[in-house]
């Protein structure tokens, strides 16, 4: 992981605005692919190689600002398990860089079905985090 926008000397409400604006660009990234994948828009391989290279390229921005002290200090889904289960949250930072990198390999093959099976994987592996460590509604 990289050591992106995130220090000791970050502000708690400053590194949740960032990790909140980049999870927000990569639901915007993932948007239509996840909706090509189910059928509901065309596919476009043009859009799928540019997204899917946004999202590898900014999906190891966001982790670093779940620093300790940034529990809480503004509006956050975060959950506090993600402070007591650190290694196990990392792992799922892992896997979702995985599965992005993937994506962005597969992509530039233009094989439909192919491409519509790892945007899936890719989902899987932001489900499962958000399951386990997003919370429904945001605290202070
Ligand atoms: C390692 C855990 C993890 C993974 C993997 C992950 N997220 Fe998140 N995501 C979070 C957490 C935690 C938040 C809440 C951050 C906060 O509010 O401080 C969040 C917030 C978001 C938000 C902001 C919207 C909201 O109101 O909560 C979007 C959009 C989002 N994630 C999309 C995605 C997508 C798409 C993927 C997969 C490509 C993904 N995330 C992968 C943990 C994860």
């Amino acid at each position: 992981m990289v050591a992106a926008g995130a220090s000791a000397q970050v502000k708690p409400e400053d590194a949740i605005g960032y990790r909140q604006s980049v999870m927000n660009v990569v639901g915007h990234a993932f948007g239509p692919m996840i909706s090509m994948a189910q059928g509901k828009i065309p596919y476009n391989k043009d859009v799928v190689v540019k997204n899917s290279n946004v999202l590898d390229t900014i999906i190891d921005l966001p982790w670093t600002s779940f620093a300790p002290g940034t529990e809480k200090g503004a509006p956050t889904k975060a959950s506090m398990k993600i402070w007591s289960e650190s290694e196990k949250f990392k792992e799922h930072a892992d896997k979702v860089q995985q599965a992005a990198a993937n994506l962005a390999k597969v992509a530039k093959t233009g094989d439909e079905k192919a491409v519509k099976t790892a945007i899936g994987e890719l989902g899987k592996s932001c489900k499962s985090c958000h399951d386990d460590y997003r919370l429904k509604e945001a605290r202070n």
